[in-house]
């Protein structure tokens, strides 16, 4: 948020923010993770940023009451059902790669995982003692309005797609396999290459420098993209944007850290490109997004880093000496 203030007044904007419980806050104090007045207030838009959810307190709840739902509810119900998710090493930070150095320098791609679909949202699902459902679904048009989104991301990049599934064994990436070559006839200058996600899980650390937009499901995303931010350096560097519906929603990739929280040494870094990826997509204020981006890039080469980017026991700076030092930077 301080970030964003000293985005307004470099550039001369009015920033105007409402603040909604979502996630255990809400669960607490309404006993809904969502309370309608939040999704309301989501619905009108234009842009929703968001703080990571989770607690580990919703452990015994069911699905529908923890603070997950709060995030998945969001995500259908403002049908952001393409979310990207930019992998890129930072130059400043390639020995913090969990890859070696001549593998993870010079990466950089765009995950886009599809976000309203499959299994996260597939009917029916169900637990008894002894027997869990949950439905793998997708529909043509659901794949055909994603893989679009990541044929259009690729065209303004390398113009190379690589579409992740499991069509060795799954009907549902045999139909997203076709749909996906269906689209790409629209792309002819996009590259497009089809993996199953095992070899991708493997390649993602072996060969990452071959990608740039990887396009795959929702579970597969999920779990790539997590994968891909070990050889970034730390889950606490990357951002999404979720788009495809009216309203935009923004967010770090990664979880809500219960167990730093409240310590002051979580990275904002995540927080902050997302929010550099909202002024993007949301409004259009480019210049804005790059001076973010910048700042971002000036701090870290200034030498600042969070615990999550030193090695064990080196110093580091907390969540807040490093937001004021971007938003610093931003000036
Ligand atoms: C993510 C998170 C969420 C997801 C959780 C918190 C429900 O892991 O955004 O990657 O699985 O989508
Ligand atoms: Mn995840």
């Amino acid at each position: 948020m301080q970030v964003l203030e000293t985005v307004a007044s470099r550039f001369g904007h009015e920033l105007s923010v409402e603040e909604h419980q979502a996630g255990w806050c809400a669960y607490e104090s309404t006993g809904t993770p969502l309370p309608d007045s939040t999704l309301a207030a989501c619905v009108r838009g234009p842009a929703v940023f968001l703080g990571a959810v989770g607690d580990p307190r919703a452990d015994g709840l069911p699905p529908g009451k923890r603070p997950e739902a709060a995030l998945l509810k969001l995500r259908s119900t403002l049908g952001c059902f393409a979310n990207l998710r930019p992998a890129r090493v930072d130059e400043e930070l390639v020995d913090m790669s969990a890859l070696k150095r001549e593998i993870a320098a010079g990466c950089d791609m765009v995950i886009v995982r599809e976000l309203t679909g499959g299994l996260y949202y597939g009917q029916p699902r169900s637990r008894d003692a002894d027997r869990a459902v949950n439905t793998l679904v997708y529909t043509k048009a659901e794949v055909e309005r994603v893989a679009k989104v990541a044929f259009d991301l690729a065209h303004g990049r390398r113009r190379h797609v690589t579409s992740v599934d499991k069509a060795n064994v799954l009907e549902v990436s045999q139909l997203w396999r076709a749909v996906v070559e269906e689209v790409a006839k629209g792309y002819p200058d996009v590259k497009l290459d089809h993996m199953f996600v095992d070899r991708a899980a493997m390649e993602l650390v072996t060969a990452p420098k071959q990608f740039d937009v990887i396009l795959t499901e929702n579970l597969f995303g999920d779990i790539l993209s997590d994968e891909a931010s070990a050889m970034c350096g730390s889950l606490g560097l990357l951002a999404s944007a979720s788009v495809g519906g009216k309203v935009g929603l923004y967010e770090p990739v990664h979880g809500s850290a219960p167990d730093i929280a409240g310590k002051g040494i979580a990275n904002p870094i995540a927080a902050i490109r997302s929010a550099a990826l909202m002024l993007s997509y949301s409004f259009s204020l480019h210049a804005e997004a790059a001076a973010v981006e910048r700042a971002v890039s000036k701090a870290l080469a200034d030498g600042l880093r969070t615990a999550d980017l030193v090695p064990r026991g080196m110093a580091s700076v907390s969540t807040t000496t490093f937001a004021n030092a971007v938003a610093e930077a931003v000036k």
